[in-house]
């Protein structure tokens, strides 16, 4: 379960970052650990990280959008993937992701007010014969149309 923004420690931060600073490459392991304690990489913990490994809050901004596992902003309970590589878009994944999102009122990484459900894009879940394919939480599902999409929401929470 995320801890929301408002309620972050910025002790545990600097534990977390200082528990690290000895390790040989600290900046991924310092990400790994703040996202495994809050479910994201606050952002309270970009100007501590960056001081502590003398690196810029540009350089740190770079890696963490280069590694799309890293989560910038609290999740929702479920985290439904959908599938936006070729052969997904090419038999109706472009239309079912955007019909999901407006049925949400969602962009992309967004969460529904109720906390239960956050979309995000994925390139490819290796389902490609059973396409398209969603993921949510570790559950991957192929050849989902508009009313598996409504049932899987709807068992979500959202
Ligand atoms: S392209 Fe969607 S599962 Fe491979």
């Amino acid at each position: 379960m995320p801890t929301p923004e408002a309620t972050i420690d910025s002790a545990q931060i600097g534990r977390i970052i200082s528990s690290h600073t000895d390790l040989e490459g600290p900046l991924l392991p310092i990400l790994h650990a703040l996202q495994d304690a809050f479910g994201f990489v606050p952002s309270q913990a970009h100007a501590p990280i960056a001081e502590a490994l003398n690196i810029t809050r540009a350089e740190l901004h770079g890696v963490i959008s280069f590694y799309h596992d890293f989560q910038t902003a609290p999740q929702g309970r479920h985290v439904l993937k959908i599938c936006r590589a070729e052969a997904c878009q090419s038999v109706g994944g472009k239309a079912l992701a955007e019909k999901t999102l407006a049925k949400l009122g969602l962009d992309w990484h967004g969460t529904t007010p109720n906390g239960a459900v956050t979309i995000e894009p994925v390139y490819c879940l290796g389902l490609c014969a059973c396409a398209p394919a969603v993921m949510i939480g570790d559950k991957v599902i192929g050849r989902v149309d508009d009313t598996r999409m409504d049932s899987i929401i709807s068992e979500a929470g959202a």
